[in-house]
């Protein structure tokens, strides 16, 4: 008995708060990066903060920035399908463009005239969209019952009042004139506070701390201007020390974030938002392998697309959220409200439990390419130090029997032996299957080093 714990000892995870519960049973968010930026197709941004755009043309994209075809309905509706239970999208950009609309004007440097600084920096002034284009989505999403996050960016280098500007050129340094940076701080603080009474987001995605101190920003006062009047929202770890969760960018942790709960922010090709000649999508595939792996680590995936600049979707994102709406429909089981699965060493591939430890998910990768008609061929797979029996097995979305053999069970030993499962190639989902195994109580496992105890 030495070695063995009740499971869910071992899960960082575990410990939610009220706050954030939803959040970490979410598991599935779509992020979506929608601005100027996809009038060209330059980088979002960082086109004319890394001098690959002069300044003057990237302002000069608001002109083609329509959102013509823009569909908010139909959006909410392929987010609800693809099994996001969130969705988050940019409500300012580094650039400073506002797609809410906001009532506060972004002072303008002089001899800057690809935009009228006697309005607000917005959809609704500055391009012939002419309207605020997130209530609209945050009003369907409700309406189908997702969850809605503000991508607000803090730092904005279209602001004259805020520091940064060019990758080489800054405009000043706080130290030098700190009111011009209280000014930033009040726009900047304000249109947060905008944000929070006119869309009340359930949780704001902050970004660009990198550029100041927790001090400068004055993050405590950030977080409590939004709790004061919306006290549920939840907020993601880019406010320097504050936040609920930890967001891992692009690359899948080896070991487990700083912060329980934590979310993989993952583009579908190599770019947040919509560039034309950017053909490098991953895999339905690969996309699914990366949920799963985020899965097994107890995480979410907020996965990103990007619209056209007249509001329509790539057909290749598109096709991606309906493949991940196949697959997590038909697994939801292993997906929703589970936690991170078995810890190193007892099953080589990703795996999540319920939140009682009673049920274990295994996901297995399927061949790529295979034919399953043709192939009468099995996978096998096996776990270890496993001290429960198991009740039933389960390939999840079919009926196919799945038989364990326990190999190496000593009679008189309490270390269990390893079970080898065999799963027909015929019966697998064609990209991950599931094996759900049912146990009697909470799993319990041998975390011992081998021989008889
Ligand atoms: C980075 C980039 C930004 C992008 C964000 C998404 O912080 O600056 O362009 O929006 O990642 O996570």
């Amino acid at each position: 008995m030495k070695f063995a714990f009740i499971f869910a000892f071992f899960l960082p995870t575990l410990v939610f708060s009220q706050q954030n519960a939803w959040f970490a049973d979410a598991k599935l968010g779509i992020f979506i990066h929608w601005g100027m930026y996809a009038v060209d197709g330059t980088s979002e941004s960082w086109a004319f903060h890394n001098r690959t755009v002069p300044y003057k043309q990237y302002m000069s994209q608001m002109t083609g920035f329509t959102a013509e075809n823009y569909n908010p309905i139909a959006w909410a509706q392929l987010i609800k399908e693809s099994g996001a239970k969130y969705c988050v999208i940019t409500t300012k950009h580094h650039d400073g463009l506002s797609l809410y609309n906001t009532q506060l004007k972004t002072p303008q440097a002089p001899k800057q005239k690809n935009w009228n600084p006697k309005f607000p920096l917005s959809t609704t002034y500055q391009t012939p969209a002419k309207r605020d284009l997130i209530a609209p989505l945050f009003a369907e999403l409700e309406k189908v019952g997702l969850k809605k996050g503000a991508y607000y960016s803090l730092l904005d280098w279209t602001s004259n009042d805020y520091p940064g500007f060019l990758k080489d050129s800054s405009r000043y340094q706080i130290k030098d004139d700190p009111q011009r940076w209280a000014n930033f701080l009040a726009f900047m603080h304000g249109q947060i506070a905008e944000i929070n009474t006119q869309l009340q987001p359930d949780l704001f995605w902050f970004d660009g701390d990198w550029e100041h101190s927790e001090t400068e920003w004055q993050a405590s006062k950030i977080d409590s201007l939004i709790h004061q009047t919306n006290p549920n929202a939840i907020l993601n770890g880019r406010l320097k020390s504050y936040g609920d969760y930890d967001t891992p960018e692009q690359n899948m942790p080896v070991l487990h974030p700083d912060r329980n709960t934590w979310e993989l922010c993952l583009t579908t090709n190599d770019n947040w938002g919509y560039r034309p000649q950017d053909h490098h999508f991953k895999s339905h595939f690969e996309l699914l392998s990366i949920f799963t792996e985020c899965l097994g680590m107890g995480g979410n995936l907020l996965l990103d697309i990007g619209p056209k600049a007249d509001g329509s979707i790539p057909s290749e994102q598109i096709a991606i959220l309906k493949e991940f709406g196949r697959w997590t429909q038909k697994h939801s089981t292993a997906i929703y409200g589970t936690i991170a699965g078995l810890p190193y060493g007892h099953y080589h591939g990703n795996s999540t439990l319920s939140k009682d430890s009673t049920v274990l998910n295994l996901f297995v990768p399927s061949p790529q390419g295979a034919n399953p008609d043709k192939l009468n061929l099995m996978i096998p797979i096996y776990i270890k130090g496993i001290k429960s029996q198991p009740i039933s097995i389960q390939l999840l979305g079919s009926d196919t029997p799945i038989d364990f053999n326990e190999v190496g069970k000593i009679s008189w030993s309490s270390v269990p032996g390893t079970l080898f499962l065999e799963i027909p190639i015929s019966a697998m989902d064609p990209m991950i299957s599931v094996v759900q195994i049912q146990f009697k109580e909470p799993i319990q496992l041998y975390r011992g080093k081998g021989g008889f105890h």
